[in-house]
């Protein structure tokens, strides 16, 4: 009372950017200082990210540039040598990797990773269970003390294969469907955890030009359906550029650039670090 309050030291964490004064809300990810090195090899070095709530980040860059080992470090397959992660004001820094799913962060691989032999419904119901434990003989099989929670959980899978285009396969074996639609299968899987932040590791390589389009334009239905903030990594140049608003750019292991489409097409050290590469067949 009555103090007159004269300029001050900003503290470290207190400056917060006008969009965020404005929407009032915390960041849903916060990343500072991300470190990871392997046998003294540099693999992400010093990143930085804030996430907002239903935010897309496309992040590029060539071959080897870190993108995997950073959607490793973010879904808690790796931890760093330095560096923080917060998601929603907590720290995941150290939490176990069983631990993330359940707390909204969900991911897909860029090797696909299904269980081959169960069918495409059957690997979206299984990923279910991280929020319900698992009574896979109801799952399943359809009978059991929870018959009626699988019939939910069943249709809910069911959906989820529909938004993607695939309800027709939902009864083949994973492993007899293509590339494209496994790649979906990975997604309905990711997406049957509820994540508030979904991780796409390359989710259309190894797609032709066209099977992309048809996939990232699912993903974008499925982004304004739902409030989930999406990283995809990728380093198909147009599908990122369609997609993502916002991009980071990274390159041996360094944030190099950051900005909208526009800004990173125009970006001297960007096209350095993608057309310096190029020149060398099978660097992608
Ligand atoms: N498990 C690992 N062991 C040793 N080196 C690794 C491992 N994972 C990644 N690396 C190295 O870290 C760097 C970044 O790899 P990665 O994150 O897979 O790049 P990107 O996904 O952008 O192609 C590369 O030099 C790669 O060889
Ligand atoms: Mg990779």
């Amino acid at each position: 009372m009555g103090s007159i309050h004269g300029p001050r030291t900003i503290q470290p964490g207190e400056y917060k950017k006008p969009a965020q004064q404005e929407r009032g809300s915390a960041p849903l990810l916060e990343v500072e200082g991300l470190t990871k090195r392997f046998q003294g090899v540099i693999a992400l070095k010093d990143y930085r990210l804030t996430l907002r709530e239903g935010e897309i980040l496309g992040v590029i860059g060539p071959n080897g540039a870190g993108k995997t080992t950073l959607i490793n470090l973010l879904s808690g397959f790796l931890k760093p040598d330095e560096g923080s992660i917060r998601f929603r004001g907590r720290d995941l820094t150290r939490l176990a990797v069983h631990r993330i799913p359940a707390l909204g962060i969900a991911r897909t691989f860029q090797n696909i990773r299904l269980f081959p032999s169960l069918t495409a419904l059957e690997n979206v119901m299984v990923a279910m269970t991280v929020h319900h434990p698992p009574d896979l003989d109801s799952l399943l099989l359809g009978f059991g003390p929870g018959q009626r929670r699988a019939q939910r959980l069943r249709e809910r899978a069911m959906d989820l294969l529909a938004q993607l285009g695939i309800a027709h396969l939902a009864n083949r074996p994973a492993a007899a469907l293509s590339y494209g639609d496994q790649r979906r299968v990975e997604i309905a899987r990711a997406l049957a955890l509820e994540p508030s932040l979904l991780l796409l590791d390359e989710p259309t390589a190894g797609l032709h030009p066209e099977e992309s389009e048809a996939l990232v334009e699912q993903l974008r239905r499925l982004h304004q359906e739902r409030s989930v903030a999406i990283v995809m990594v990728a380093h198909d140049m147009p599908v990122v550029m369609r997609f993502c608003p916002r991009l980071h750019v990274l390159s041996s292991g360094t944030l190099l650039a950051e900005g909208t489409p526009e800004e990173i097409r125009n970006n001297p050290l960007v096209l350095e670090a993608f057309l310096g590469r190029a020149r060398h067949p099978g660097a992608a």
